[in-house]
């Protein structure tokens, strides 16, 4: 079976790079993961082309514009690059056959919402980035209506031990500012972390049951279990930190409103995802968001311990 991943050296690249290490063999599969020079998602003639060469039996679609800031001043790179490449994507595929796992956002909602958001809930993104994320979708949907050819798994507050993130910038700013200093974190924005563990994790089993022919839904959600703001996180981050001894930090962590924390980009306030559906439909449970930070803060102890032993 050949498998092509965009993005793969993104943050859900690189872990799936490795997550899929551990199947590769035994499902004897072809992993190609072009760079961006190779397969530039602004344009979407040579993705057509790059796609019609390759011809996969799945395509695991990680690229995208993620910075949202950004998106709102580059609004037509993110379209390209978000919805467009999606539409030369699934019109390849329509015409030569194989699946796409396209990976969405919690930004397709507008959060106005007080309860998890079902996979069926109408879109009603605020940003461009949610907007072109959005679009992306629709091409699938659209050109691939009836197929079963498409899986499209919004994710939210994707975290890492790779690249930029939330965990990241927390850990950075508790490790370098002063005593008397303060770190604001937004406190009015409610969500949940996915780790790029646990997301890769549903992409092996979704490509398991794939191999087996196995009709999936097309939607899908996917975060640990619970909700947090920004804030809460942060608290946690610094209270695990200190009690493994990844680090002691004696900053302090204060809440702050949204209109306090100046941003391009409208962010949804709320934006639970209720991810019953996978769980379901794979016999899976989503670990609780405390729990898996854990996990994910031993792991960056562990590589930065390695690091240091290695130097
Ligand atoms: N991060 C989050 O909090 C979050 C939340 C919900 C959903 N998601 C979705 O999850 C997926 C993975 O996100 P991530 O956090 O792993 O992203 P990331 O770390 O920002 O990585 C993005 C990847 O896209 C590649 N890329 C950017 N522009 C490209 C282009 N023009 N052509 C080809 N490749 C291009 C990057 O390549 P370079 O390394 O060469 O730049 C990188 O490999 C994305 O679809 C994102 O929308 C993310």
């Amino acid at each position: 079976m050949k498998i092509l991943i965009t993005g793969s050296t993104g943050q859900l690249g690189i872990e799936l790079l490795n997550q899929l290490e551990r199947i590769k063999k035994k499902e004897s599969l072809t992993i190609i993961n072009p760079s961006k020079e190779d397969l530039d998602l602004t344009n979407s003639i040579k993705c057509e082309k790059y796609i019609e060469d390759i011809n996969p039996d799945i395509l695991i679609n990680l690229a995208a514009f993620t910075a949202v800031d950004n998106a709102e001043i580059e609004s037509e790179s993110a379209r390209q690059i978000n919805a467009l490449a999606l539409r030369s994507f699934a019109n390849v595929l329509k015409k030569n056959g194989g699946h796409i796992i396209q990976i969405s956002t919690d930004y397709v909602f507008n959060g106005e919402e007080n309860k998890p958001y079902q996979t069926f809930h109408k879109r009603n993104p605020l940003g461009v980035y949610g907007k072109t994320k959005s679009e992306g979708e629709s091409f699938l949907e659209q050109i691939l209506e009836n197929t079963n050819q498409f899986t499209i798994i919004r994710t939210s507050w994707l975290v890492s031990p790779w690249r930029k993130n939330f965990v990241k910038t927390i850990l950075k700013k508790l490790k370098e500012g002063k005593e008397n200093e303060s770190l604001k974190v937004v406190s009015d924005q409610i969500g949940c972390i996915t780790t790029a563990k646990s997301l890769s994790n549903l992409i092996i089993l979704i490509i398991e049951r794939k191999i087996k022919n196995i009709c999936l839904p097309s939607h899908l959600h996917w975060s640990s279990n619970g909700s947090a703001s920004w804030y809460e996180i942060a608290v946690k981050i610094k209270e695990i930190s200190n009690s493994i001894n990844l680090f002691a930090s004696r900053i302090d962590i204060k809440p702050i409103e949204s209109f306090e924390y100046k941003s391009l980009c409208p962010r949804p306030k709320f934006s639970v995802l209720d991810t019953s559906l996978t769980t379901k439909t794979f016999g899976i449970k989503n670990d609780f968001w405390i729990n898996d930070l854990e996990i994910l803060l031993k792991e960056i102890k562990d590589i930065n311990n390695s690091a240091k032993a290695l130097n």
